[in-house]
Parts: structure tokens; C-alpha cells; sequence
């Protein structure tokens, strides 16, 4: 079992703790629970729950201020027995008064600086109103858009999701995250979560030990490399067991195999919920089994507080493990440096709420977030000139509906709505016409030398307990579409969403299509920047997108099955009544320029170790970025693997006519996985290489690992 690091200060204070002090520091409440001064001065509580609800992310919540938990944290240090402060934590998912893109659209720009980046000055914003933790970053793989929360995580690929779980980790917690203005960060949620059934939240799930290794794992394995402090169970029940009382995730796999030393927090009320599981008849039956699995601290429900003295005085929970689980709690609060500085300085939060790098750096990683999916004839970039019409719901709405889901603090006045981004781009050089319902488009319309369509989903239509059974534009929008389209103007439709839809229809009738999972604070800036070339587009797609919810799951890194799809005329793993291939593929996006791949070479550099290059050209007539991707199968293994996995990216800044050599280096740890012994594996033979723009294209070549 990994220990948790153990200093003077836990020593000391686990000597001195009586046994219902103890089970204190193992209880987090919410802020609005009753009571909630008295149980901290009776040193009930560990942790506090910045916040009111289940579903916090699509409840609005009450601001959080320093000065509210500055007064919880004084009961706490000051008027408790042995004055242990509280860890706060809140629900600080992608930004804080500044909101940068959902986390999918984070993954969708590729871009694991620009990411932790944004997270540092996430942590610096949330810091300052005395925030000392955030229930993120969130890293469940996503293979189902009806699904509300994969708006949270970083979409469908292990590996491009542990480079972003780890960025984010970083960017939370910083090189010490005892430093005034960073963030302990919680992988959540441990683990499978996304495997749900039917894309739906809550729901069980079934998942082999091996596809959880090679599929699930990988992100939170990655964010304890990179040190995050704590991780939160899990709501999901796989193969009869709620992980959340699964010892071999919990402390197995967690605690032992990848020696994690901090502690792992359940999800809400999930000890209590073991109950409606059917897998505990009471609280202490309950406690008995969370506790014991490996978990350290229970989130609002109470039944540890009810139920360990019992528990313990009757040998069902060794003392060992509660002393066990206090460590890791003591330990991370002073990682987090509370027992030299519990009280934030109240006067920060003016100086970097909102500042103007990190409103800056919205603007980019919005912009650089924003994929183009289509532009037909080049109708985009457009030049701000004639007469266009800004037309559909979300033209006019308000900014903060760019916010997206789990933006509990996010400042709404910073947020400008696309037609006043669009008229001040315009300026005096093109004339504006704005309608946001379909007649008046349609009357406009004629009027117009083209028109951009903004359509898309509510910031409520996605995240927890959102999920849907279509992944069509919401009611209405397309025929709003078509009729626009049947007006013969120059048409470009821009998607906001939560989540992949289903857009075959859009895409025939709009001359180009741009897509931005919920762009945040400044999602209309960056939209028009990318919409006039001001900013060139370099999103790609994180996850796939189908062309209807009859494909669903879909991903691309799927298994060949005995029936590849090769066009062999036989049985194929298919529908007879559509396409089987995605409307557009992970990794998929397109710039305002074009890029030629040539000359793949692999060579080998030493033993077992290899370089894959290729030349990279911008064969367009504007400068442009290019995510160039690196995707391997292992031809022959002991289990089956995917017809190509994603193992490396590079992004390449190209002036017209430029060239680069892209390499890449190929050893066991890209060519390897976990395999029948669930240990990392490189099984001898070959390996197919392709290198390429996405998941769907590349030049491929081959290699073999003797
Ligand atoms: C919610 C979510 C979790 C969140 C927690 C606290 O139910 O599942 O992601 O961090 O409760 O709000």
C-alpha cells in the first residue's frame, strides 16, 4: 500500500486526535448545511462544499467569497480543539470569473500548454475568493454524445485525454501547490464513468478489467504522474459493484500498483446511494464497504460519521484504515499550505478576476478551440463587406450562453453576444441584419449577399443529468435552416454545442460550417475572429461526430472485429440503411489553407527504438497550423487492439510555402498496451504506422518490434 507522505505536523495531530475528531476530518459537507459552524468548532468536518446542489453545474449557485469561507476557516483554526483547518473545495470546472471553453473544447485545441495555461489562471482567479480545491479536472473517456458530461471530459482518445488531464494538473496545482494562488486538483471521476449505458448519467455499466486498463485508466494513471492530489469515486455500478466500494480501483490499482499518496473523495452522497444500489441494507453497511474499498472521504451524505465508532468497535473497520485515510486528508491540506496560511488574503481577488492576460487567453484558446468542419468554395474566411445577416437563436443571446455547463462563478457581464462582436468587426465596411427568429430571417434574407446562421444548444442541455436520446440541432433549428437556404443566399452555419451532434443535413445546406463546443467569456470574439481570418482555424475534433444517433457508441479507435470493414463482399459489422463511417473523424478539422504530407520514412535509431518523419507543406495561400498526428496497430497481439490508436501529435505554425519535417519517436511506450497479464506489453511483430492530418487520412508505413 502506498503511504501517505507523513510529516511532523500529521504525526503529531494523529496522536493527539480522539477517534470522533478523526472521523471529522474524514466528512465533507456542503456550505449549506445546517448546522455547519457548530460541527466545524466541534471538529465534525474535514472539508467544505462550496456549493448547494447535486447538479451544480446547471443550478445556479451563490458566489463564492473569501471572506465566507475565511469566517468558516476562523471556527475551524480558531475555536476548534486542535484547530485543523478546512480544505474548501468547488466545482471549478473551466474557468472562474473567466471562462474558457468546456473541457472538450479545450481537447479541441490540441494544445496541452495553452490548456494548463488556462488552468493556472483558473486556479489564480479561484484561489483569490478562497477556493483551496477544484472537483476537476474531469477525464472520463467519452464514446456516446448523448451523454451530458462529455461536455466535461476531453473526449473519446485515452492518450489525447491523459495529455490534457495532466496539463490540467499542472496548471491547477503548479510546481507547489502551496502557493497562494494555485489549486489542489481532483481526477474525477474514478472510474468508467463514461461507460455508462445508453449515454446515460448515472446508469451501470459493463467494462472488462482489460478494456478499463487500455481505455478508461490511462487518464487518471497520467494525472497521478503528474501529481494530482485527490481523485472522486465514481457514481457508476460496473459489472454489479458501484466502483466507489471497489477495493481493487480504490486501493489495488489506485493506492498500491500506482503508489497514489493523497486521498479520494466520493462523489455526491455516494456512500449514502450505496443503498439504492441494493449492495447495503443501512449507513453503516454502507460506510463498512466505502471505507474498507479505500475510500477516505465522503461527500455530504454522513454515514462514516454515524456509522465507524461502530464499525470500528466491532472489528468490521480496522483503525489502521481510518488513520490511513486521516494522513492522506492532513497531508494534502498541508500540501496545499493551510496550516501555515489558512486565511486567504481578501483583498486579491479585484486585482486578477477577470485580468487582462487571461481574458487574452480565452480570446485564444476559444478561437484556437473552434473547428471548421466544412467551407465549400472558400466561403470563409469572409470579408466584412455588403450586406450580412447575422441570423438564428443564438446570434443575439447572451453572452454568458457561450459559458457552457459547470460555470458556477463566471462573470456574465464579461461576455459580449456574437452580433455585437460581429457589428464591431464589421464596422462601417458591411451592414449587419440580425433576426433571430426564422420569418424574419427569411425576409431578410433576400437582402443579404450571405448570411451566417448561429444555432446550437443551451448551456442546459448538456453536462450532469442532461442527457439526451437525439443529437439533433434542438427543435427547430434546421427547418429555420432550410428555409433560410431555400433563399439561394451564400449560407455559413455556426454550431455552439455541449457535445458532438448530428449534422448531415446542416452541412449540405451551409457553403461552410464551424463548430465550438461552448466557447466561454469569449467565445463571440473568438468566433468572429475565426469567421474573418483574423484568427486561423486549428481545432480538431476530440471525439467523433456521428451522422445520426443510430451510430452511437462510435469511436475511431474501435476493433477490426472478423469483419474489417474492407469492402469484401461478406457479413460486416454495419447497418444495412446508412454509412458506417462518422460524419467527420477524431482528429478531423480544416484551416483556411491546405497541407501536403510527403516523404513518411520510419527508420530505426537503436534498439527497438524508431523515427518516423514526414515532410509537412502549407500548399495554400495563407499561413496556417496544422495538428500532424501519429497513429499506430499493432498488427498481431495476444488480445485484440483497435484499427489505429492516436500516439503522438505535433502542432506546426506553416507561412504559404513553407515546409517542416515532422518526427516523431516510436518506442515501447507507444507501441505498447496492457495486455492478457494487464501489465504494459510490446508483443513482437509489426506495427502499421500512418501519419497523417487525422484519424481517417495519413501516409502509412510499417515496423517491427523483434
Ligand atoms: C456532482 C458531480 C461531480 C461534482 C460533485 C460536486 O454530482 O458528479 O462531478 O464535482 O457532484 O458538485
Amino acid at each position: 500500500m502506498s503511504d501517505p507522505r507523513r510529516s511532523e505536523t500529521v504525526e503529531r495531530l494523529v496522536a493527539q486526535m480522539t477517534l470522533e475528531e478523526k472521523v471529522g476530518q474524514l466528512q465533507q459537507l456542503s456550505s449549506d448545511s445546517p448546522n455547519l459552524d457548530e460541527k466545524i468548532r466541534a471538529g465534525k468536518v474535514g472539508s467544505v462544499l462550496l456549493g448547494s446542489s447535486a447538479t451544480a453545474g446547471n443550478t445556479p449557485q451563490k458566489r463564492v467569497v473569501a471572506e465566507f469561507v475565511n469566517r468558516l476557516q476562523r471556527i475551524a483554526v480558531e475555536e476548534s480543539r486542535l484547530g485543523i483547518p478546512i480544505l474548501s473545495g468547488r466545482d471549478v470546472i473551466h474557468g472562474h470569473r473567466t471562462v474558457f471553453p468546456i473541457p472538450i473544447g479545450q481537447a479541441a485545441t490540441w494544445d496541452p500548454a495553452s490548456v494548463e495555461t488556462a488552468n493556472e489562471m483558473t486556479a489564480r482567479e479561484a484561489a483569490a475568493d478562497g477556493i483551496h480545491w477544484t472537483f476537476a479536472p474531469m477525464m472520463d473517456i467519452g464514446r456516446d454524445a448523448r451523454w451530458g458530461r462529455v461536455a466535461e471530459g476531453y473526449g473519446e482518445d485515452p492518450f489525447l485525454a491523459s495529455r490534457m488531464a495532466e496539463a490540467a494538473v499542472r496548471g491547477y496545482q503548479g510546481p507547489d501547490p502551496s502557493a497562494p494562488d494555485r489549486l489542489a486538483a481532483c481526477a474525477k471521476h474514478f472510474a468508467g464513468y463514461g461507460a455508462s449505458e445508453g449515454g446515460r448519467d448515472y446508469n451501470v455499466g459493463e467494462v472488462s478489467e482489460y478494456t478499463m486498463r487500455n481505455v478508461y485508466l490511462p487518464p487518471f494513471h497520467a494525472a497521478v504522474k503528474a501529481g494530482v492530489l485527490t481523485l472522486m469515486s465514481a457514481f457508476i455500478d460496473l459489472g454489479g459493484l458501484p466502483v466507489s466500494a471497489d477495493p481493487h480501483l480504490m486501493t489495488e490499482v489506485l493506492k498500491n500498483e500506482w503508489g497514489f499518496d493523497g486521498f479520494v473523495v466520493t462523489d455526491w452522497a455516494v456512500v449514502e446511494e450505496l443503498l439504492e444500489h441494493g449492495i447495503a441494507g443501512n449507513d453503516a453497511e454502507a460506510a463498512e464497504l466505502c471505507l474498507n474499498a479505500g475510500i477516505d472521504m465522503e461527500m455530504v451524505s454522513e454515514c462514516f460519521a454515524a456509522s465507524l465508532p461502530g464499525l470500528i468497535a466491532r472489528g468490521a473497520v480496522e483503525m489502521s484504515r481510518v488513520d490511513d485515510a486521516v494522513r492522506r486528508i492532513l497531508s494534502v491540506k498541508e500540501r496545499c499550505g493551510l496550516f501555515v496560511r489558512p486565511y486567504t488574503d481578501e483583498t486579491v481577488a479585484p486585482f486578477v478576476h477577470l485580468r487582462a492576460d487571461h481574458v487574452a487567453h480565452a480570446r485564444r484558446v476559444a478561437a484556437d478551440s473552434l473547428v471548421v468542419l466544412k467551407n465549400a468554395g472558400r466561403a470563409l474566411p469572409l470579408t466584412p463587406s455588403g450586406r450580412i445577416g447575422a441570423f438564428g437563436p443564438l446570434a443575439d443571446c447572451p453572452g454568458s450562453f457561450l459559458f457552457g455547463t459547470w460555470t458556477l462563478d463566471g462573470a456574465a457581464e464579461a461576455a459580449q453576444t456574437i452580433l455585437s462582436a460581429l457589428k464591431e468587426r464589421a464596422g462601417s465596411d458591411a451592414k449587419i441584419l440580425h433576426a433571430a427568429l426564422a420569418d424574419d430571417a427569411v425576409a431578410l434574407a433576400r437582402h443579404c449577399d450571405r448570411a451566417i446562421l448561429f444555432l446550437g444548444e443551451s448551456p442546459g442541455r448538456s453536462g450532469e443529468d442532461r442527457c439526451i436520446s437525439t443529437l439533433e440541432l434542438p427543435a427547430g433549428q434546421l427547418e429555420f435552416a432550410k428555409a433560410v437556404a431555400r433563399l439561394k443566399v451564400p449560407l455559413v452555419a455556426v454550431v455552439i454545442g455541449g457535445r458532438p451532434l448530428a449534422l448531415p443535413e446542416l452541412c449540405e445546406l451551409a457553403q461552410a460550417v464551424v463548430f465550438g463546443f461552448h466557447p466561454g467569456t469569449e467565445g463571440a470574439r473568438a468566433i468572429v475572429d475565426v469567421l474573418f481570418g483574423d484568427h486561423e482555424p486549428a481545432g480538431r475534433l476530440p471525439i467523433s461526430f456521428p451522422r445520426s444517433v443510430g451510430q452511437v457508441p462510435i469511436y475511431y479507435n474501435s476493433k477490426r472485429t472478423g469483419r474489417p470493414m474492407d469492402g469484401r463482399t461478406r457479413g460486416q459489422s454495419r447497418y444495412t440503411d446508412d454509412l458506417h463511417a462518422p460524419l467527420f473523424p477524431f482528429g478531423y478539422g480544416l484551416g483556411y489553407t491546405s497541407f501536403s504530407y510527403s516523404g513518411l520514412q520510419i527508420e530505426s535509431v537503436g534498439e527497438n527504438r524508431f523515427r518516423a518523419q514526414v515532410a509537412v507543406r502549407n500548399t495554400g495561400d495563407r499561413p496556417g497550423v496544422e495538428t500532424v498526428q501519429l497513429y499506430i496497430r499493432d498488427d498481431v497481439a495476444r488480445r485484440t487492439r483497435p484499427v489505429k490508436e492516436l500516439r503522438g501529435f505535433q502542432k506546426v505554425r506553416l507561412e504559404p510555402g513553407a515546409e517542416a519535417v515532422v518526427a516523431f519517436e516510436i518506442g515501447p511506450e507507444q507501441l505498447g498496451y496492457f495486455g492478457p497479464d494487464h501489465t504494459w506489453t510490446v508483443e513482437p511483430g509489426t506495427f502499421t504506422v500512418w501519419i497523417g492530418p487525422n484519424s481517417d487520412e495519413g501516409l502509412c508505413g510499417a515496423l517491427e518490434w523483434v
